[in-house]
């Protein structure tokens, strides 16, 4: 079996090296920040298409602003290290790209400046996260979203995604997919790990950045397809009622990539099978993700160097 590599403290090394302390501050606190990216193989093309790498990188640069971290690693040799990554785990299928920005000291107490800062990188072959045939069942979770003066879902937060995994658990335990979590104002946040859209009148609407909601890149690729299609978009605040009366629902991100959702809390949305416009904008998705459409080939960095 071949090596799999990662990058760790400044150098790409084998995976089983890129270990960390049991002491390290980001392990005790959740004081790192994250980023999941996905690049799509096209065997016609023979080529490996990172999706929205700059924009990854650019939004984990923002990010860790929120918890102070700096790295001597710009957004572009970020990016350059990705792809020199990928080429040397010879990655040729669907991979999933974890870049993580973290406190490393080995400190105890509660601060953030004056720790060691690092990066890592790591790779791994990764099919569907969740389903995106069939339709989804998912609940309105009775956990609430943290707010952003709590602790803020923009950041991408390691610590944060302790919400994320006990909506998720308690959903799944329950027999549904997913969660879609409310804020505490009782509004409409997003999914555990996605941003949701609803469907009314042939409009799609999604929660606003204020919404305590990742600001999501998927989601911005959704907005931008959606106008190249015609098809009218609102940002605003929604309703836990408006998704029991909705004609369609998605989830969107890059783990979920696009899936439709058949009902919330046992309730049908819609007719109860995946909606012509969720349908429209995944087949559209998809294909611009794996570099079969030119006008969207910018979204794309080719790993093996071809167009
Ligand atoms: C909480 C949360 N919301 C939304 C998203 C979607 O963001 P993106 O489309 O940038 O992957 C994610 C990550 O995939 C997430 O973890």
């Amino acid at each position: 079996m071949s090596t799999n590599y990662a990058y760790f403290e400044g150098r790409i090394v084998p995976a089983s090296e890129a270990k960390v302390s049991i002491s390290t501050h980001a392990l005790q606190y959740g004081t790192g920040c994250f980023e999941g990216i996905r690049a799509y193989w096209n065997p016609g093309r023979n080529e490996l298409y990172v999706l929205k790498l700059r924009e990854h990188m650019r939004r984990m640069s923002y990010n860790m602003r929120l918890l102070r971290i700096a790295l001597p690693e710009t957004v572009e040799r970020m990016c350059e290290i990705v792809v020199e990554l990928l080429r040397q785990n010879e990655a040729r299928q669907n991979t999933y790209i974890r870049p993580f920005a973290y406190k490393s000291a080995p400190y105890i107490g509660l601060k953030l400046t004056g720790l060691e800062d690092r990066l890592a990188i790591y790779t791994l072959g990764m099919g569907d996260y969740l389903d995106v045939e069939k339709g989804l069942s998912v609940c309105v979770s009775s956990w609430v979203r943290p707010d952003d003066n709590s602790i803020p879902p923009r950041g991408k937060l390691t610590g944060s995604y302790v919400n994320a995994c006990i909506a998720s658990d308690e959903a799944k335990t329950n027999g549904y997919d997913e969660a879609l979590e409310l804020s505490s104002d009782g509004h409409v946040s997003e999914g555990s790990s996605s941003n949701l859209f609803v469907v009314r009148n042939g409009t799609l609407i999604t929660s606003p950045v204020s919404a305590n909601i990742l600001e999501g890149i998927t989601r911005a690729a959704i907005f931008e397809l959606a106008s190249d299609m015609g098809i009218p978009s609102e940002t605003r605040a929604i309703d836990r009622t408006e998704l029991y009366v909705a004609d369609e629902m998605f989830l969107c991100g890059t783990g979920v990539q696009l899936a439709p959702i058949t009902s919330v809390d046992r309730r049908p949305v819609g007719d109860g099978k995946p909606g012509p416009i969720s349908l429209k904008l995944q087949q559209a998705y998809f294909a611009a993700a794996s570099g079969e459409v030119e006008k969207y080939r910018h979204w794309l960095t080719p790993v093996y160097g071809s167009r």
